[in-house]
């Protein structure tokens, strides 16, 4: 079967030489118009609010990931939070219920947020990709790429004081640095002139539950970084 990014290429190849040749204009029945319009997210862009930018990309299809996905996982959280989580993709349960973190490691992640005093419904919560990568493997590179603008626009929209990357997927891609996780966490990064800090990801906890005790120490620097904040 042709994958369609080679279709996509060929089509547009295609339509290139054509219009070498001369042809400026194409014909499409009025169906095919109105429905590409409304699965159009030409202008999400311009969106001045969360909602409005989930509204505009949740039909998103530019990577392979859309095919898989049941449902677009935008982000949840308070519009105002001051503190940003960015994962990395989600996974069965977020796919199904399209809301980040809550599986396992979601229900992980809130625990450690109240045991810094906040509450799911204050904070966002982000991955680096919207949906579910198949058998839950890593967001590939080109994934990534293709799904990042959409996060820079959530970043901008939000303008949290402070963003906290959970694993090594986001922290890595965020800071553009290949260094280890044991390198990155401990200690406050600048991203744009936002707070960044790296702890390990709430999934590598219930694996390797000896990593609980840097990421408490995470929690705090996090929660004294927030209090400065209001200071
Ligand atoms: N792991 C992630 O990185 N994100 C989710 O939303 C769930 C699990
Ligand atoms: N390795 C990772 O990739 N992520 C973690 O959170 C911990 C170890």
């Amino acid at each position: 079967m042709t994958k369609k990014s080679d279709l996509i290429y060929l089509v547009t190849n295609y339509l290139e030489q054509q219009a070498e040749l001369g042809l400026n204009e194409l014909y499409m029945s009025k169906k095919t118009v109105k429905k590409s319009a409304v699965s159009s997210n030409g202008n999400w862009q311009d969106s001045k609010t969360l909602a409005e930018l989930n509204s505009k990309i949740h039909g998103c299809t530019k990577c392979r990931l859309a095919k898989g996905r049941t449902k677009f996982v935008f982000g949840v959280g308070n519009p105002k939070a001051k503190l940003m989580f960015i994962g990395e993709a989600p996974g069965r349960d977020e796919d199904l219920q399209g809301e980040p973190f809550v599986g396992r490691a979601g229900q992980l992640l809130d625990k450690i947020l109240a045991a810094i005093n906040f509450k799911r419904e204050e904070v966002y919560i982000a991955n680096m990709v919207k949906c579910r990568p198949p058998e839950n493997r890593a967001p590939e590179t080109d994934e990534m790429d293709t799904c990042h603008p959409y996060l820079l626009k959530q970043i901008e929209l939000l303008k949290p004081r402070i963003i906290c990357c959970l694993g090594r997927i986001s922290g890595q891609y965020l800071l553009q640095t290949k260094e280890a996780l044991g390198k990155l966490r401990g200690k406050i990064h600048d991203y744009n002139g936002i707070k960044l800090m790296v702890t390990y990801h709430p999934a590598a906890l219930l694996r390797y539950p000896e990593y609980k005790k840097e990421t408490w120490e995470d929690m705090k620097l996090l929660r004294k970084e927030y209090e400065k904040l209001s200071a």
